[in-house]
């Protein structure tokens, strides 16, 4: 993409729980990346508590805007649009970090640039690093494979900004999936890691979970294995022995990986995609990232692990593509909520 012009963006990401501030040139060089978590607050209730990270997206949205500045030696001046997260997600919290945006591109005279929370998740396989060599940018058309707390999708991208979505899942997310079956194994909060962790001290053959694959079709269904993790606990409860924690991790996190990474390699195939690229919140899973890794077929892009989870440097990679191809927002943009969005 050399023909396209550079830019400097600030990216401002607050869709649920994260308040993320970055600065990015040409939509893939890191200058600086902020986010400050509001992880330990809803630890508290066992999921996003959303009251409470609206307020305290209200809270930390200046001084994490002020800190990306900062460490990328910049001031508002030297940007040349802000990109930001309009949806999906929290309305209340999206609509902390929309204003910020539009107050700042308004007192700075610079062009405003909504911004797909999932179409962020994607380009966050564009980021690298300021001053390291930029690794190869991944080649169209291209299977992604979106994997989050909210969503779990496989899109064909034909080029950017421009998507195919073959199949969704039809009930729980992939994230949803692991939160939810971590909260039944007594797990901590966010489920994802604390499964991975319980999973490496377990069998992963021990149970056959149920692998939906839905042949015929690209979807996903993942609220068949979570019932079969509750069945196979009240086993144990029920003969009064312990909750194999570790096995039960194991073989969920198997039987899920083994469902995305068969499904994105048989769409790869069938679709002629180049290459695949994986991201969203799921993607720093090690057993997803050790499956995808060990294949040769194809080159697969799998953002850093800081980068799966939500980051406003994704945001700003994403932005910078909608600006250099003239896809700016009007000042009045609202947030939206729920996908998909116009
Ligand atoms: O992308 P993300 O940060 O937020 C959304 O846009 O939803 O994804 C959060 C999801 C949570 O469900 C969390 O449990 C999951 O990603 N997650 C993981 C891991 N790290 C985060 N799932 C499996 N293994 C992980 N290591
Ligand atoms: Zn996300």
């Amino acid at each position: 993409m050399t023909d396209l012009p550079p830019a400097r963006l600030l990216a401002i990401e607050t869709s649920c729980d994260e308040t993320a501030a970055a600065v990015i040139e040409d939509g893939r060089a890191l200058v600086s990346s902020v986010v400050a978590s509001q992880m330990e607050l809803h630890a508290h209730y066992g999921g996003v508590y959303p009251e409470v990270a609206s307020r305290q997206h209200v809270l930390s949205i200046v001084p994490v805007v002020e800190q990306a500045l900062a460490q990328a030696h910049i001031t508002l001046a030297d940007v040349d649009a802000i990109a930001v997260t309009r949806g999906p997600g929290l309305a209340g919290s999206l609509v902390v970090g929309v204003n910020a945006a539009k107050g700042l591109a308004l007192g700075a005279g610079i062009p405003l640039v909504g911004v797909n929370h999932l179409e962020g998740h994607i380009y966050s396989a564009w980021v690298y690093d300021a001053g390291e060599v930029p690794p190869p940018e991944p080649q169209f058309p291209l299977l992604a494979l979106l994997v989050s707390g909210g969503h779990t999708e496989l899109n064909l991208m034909t080029d950017h900004l421009t998507y195919k979505r073959l199949g969704s899942t039809l009930d729980d997310a992939a994230g949803e999936a692991f939160d939810k079956v971590a909260r039944l194994l007594g797990l901590s909060y966010p489920g994802g890691p604390s499964i991975q962790k319980a999973a490496e001290e377990g069998d992963p053959t021990r149970f056959k979970f149920p692998r939906a694959r839905l042949e015929g079709t690209w979807d996903f269904s993942f609220s068949g294995i979570k019932t079969a993790v509750l069945y196979e606990g009240r086993n144990f409860e029920k003969a009064g022995k312990h909750l194999p924690v570790a096995d039960m991790a194991a073989s969920f996190q198997a039987a899920v990986v083994d469902v995305l990474f068969g499904k994105t390699l048989a769409a790869a195939r069938e679709f002629g995609a180049k290459e695949i690229l994986v991201a969203g919140g799921v993607s720093a899973n090690r057993a997803l990232r050790q499956a995808f890794k060990s294949q040769t077929e194809f080159p697969v892009h799998i953002p850093r692990i800081a980068l799966c989870t939500d980051n406003a440097a994704m945001i700003g990679a994403a932005g910078y593509f909608r600006y250099a191809l003239g896809h700016v927002s009007e000042m009045d943009m609202d947030v939206q909520p729920t996908w998909p969005l116009s």
